[in-house]
């Protein structure tokens, strides 16, 4: 549903609709509002049946599985319902989201406990040295670590299964943020193998906004709440996440019309499609720019996205970053998710179906006009 006139290269921030799946949506708004009673209260067995639709295209046990509505929410739900002791830490990277840093620092803050994030340096060269950074990294006080499944501002992907193992081994909880990696990655929850995995659909599957989910493992299910405790409370974790209070549950329901969309296409086409997109993108940036990628160009380390270093000639402090992102907006049409990172000004790329080479020969030429 993009607007055609606009050089759309910022996927990963909020997605994009299909109209197929948002008039799916607005039918069944409508439906809602013919018969409130009847669409919230009796017929509530449909969120079971998206319910079920969704966590099976993730390998996720559906008994585990409840909407929410983001991945924020998703991790405040888990961290809210862990029982943390002052002596206990919370340990991340410094690639985590920085919503989900304010998230942990405050949780942190409440138990009294310490928060630490594990600093990770560009460039990478493999999954394995950032397995072995992770492993280094956990103390013996370490309770929960938190990963990032497809890191948001980087766009690496993080090797979740193995860190799950070493988790498992000493004994520590895993809570894996996959925001961006239902419908970017081929994901079978089931055998990360974490103690919660927590993502949106409504990012790379395409769902209405306001669709995500908090999976949680066996072990955790009686003691795993929702944020907003109702009338349900311990009454099951289905039970619960299925009443969040009353709500518009329609990105919930039409999420499974996304997935069916996809399926049509072929997800795993959709996935290799746009992880092909992505890591042209890389080598032609890096090529044109000469700079120095933070990660393999054989895109070992990657989705869908990719983040690179701009040319020395551009901005590189946060500000002027984001003043340079309106910038290509306003004056070319171009958006673009420009920041810094680690003292350099970066841009990350989303490729999608809707991507075409003249997207980012677009950007090196606008790119190129303000060096110039
Ligand atoms: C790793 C990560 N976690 C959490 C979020 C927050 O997602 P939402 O705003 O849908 O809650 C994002 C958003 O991009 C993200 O990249």
């Amino acid at each position: 549903m993009l607007d055609p006139n606009i050089t759309y290269l910022n996927h990963g921030s909020f997605g994009a609709r299909v109209s197929e799946v948002f008039e799916y949506q607005q039918s069944l708004k409508r439906e809602l509002e013919l018969s409130p009673i009847n669409f919230l209260d009796r017929q509530r067995y449909r969120i079971d049946e998206a319910r079920n639709c969704i966590s099976s295209f993730l390998g996720a046990e559906v008994e585990g599985f409840g909407f929410v509505d983001n991945a924020t929410t998703g991790v405040g739900c888990v961290v809210q319902s862990i029982q943390i002791e002052p002596e206990d830490e919370i340990l991340t990277t410094n690639l985590v989201y920085n919503g989900i840093r304010q998230l942990l620092t405050r949780i942190a803050s409440d138990a009294c406990c310490s928060y630490r994030e594990l600093q990770v340096q560009f460039p990478l060269q493999s999954q394995n040295e950032l397995l072995q950074l992770i492993t280094d990294a956990i103390s013996n006080k370490t309770k929960l670590l938190v990963v990032d499944h497809v890191a948001s501002a980087s766009a690496i992907v993080f090797p979740v299964k193995e860190i799950a193992k070493i988790c498992k081994e000493r004994g520590i909880l895993l809570l894996v943020d996959g925001a961006h990696a239902p419908g970017m990655l081929d994901l079978h929850i089931d055998s990360i193998g974490a103690d919660w995995y927590v993502g949106n659909l409504h990012k790379w599957i395409c769902a209405p906004l306001s669709a995500g989910f908090v999976y949680t493992s066996e072990p955790h299910r009686d003691t795993t709440h929702p944020m907003t405790i109702s009338h349900w409370y311990k009454q099951g974790i289905t039970n619960e996440f299925n009443w969040q209070g009353t709500k518009d549950i329609t990105p919930w329901l039409a999420a499974a019309k996304a997935v069916e969309w996809g399926s049509k296409i072929g997800w795993s086409r959709i996935q290799q499609h746009n992880h092909a997109f992505a890591v042209w993108m890389q080598k032609t940036l890096v090529a044109t720019w000469n700079v120095e990628p933070l990660s393999p160009l054989d895109g070992s380390m990657l989705g869908s996205m990719v983040t690179v270093p701009l040319p020395a000639t551009l901005p590189n402090e946060m500000e002027a970053c984001l003043a340079y992102r309106d910038y290509l907006y306003e004056n070319y049409q171009i958006e673009v998710p420009i920041f810094e990172l680690q003292g350099r000004g970066v841009v990350r790329l989303s490729g999608q179906l809707y991507s075409r080479e003249e997207h980012l020969k677009r950007l090196i030429s606008a790119v190129c006009d303000y060096s110039a």
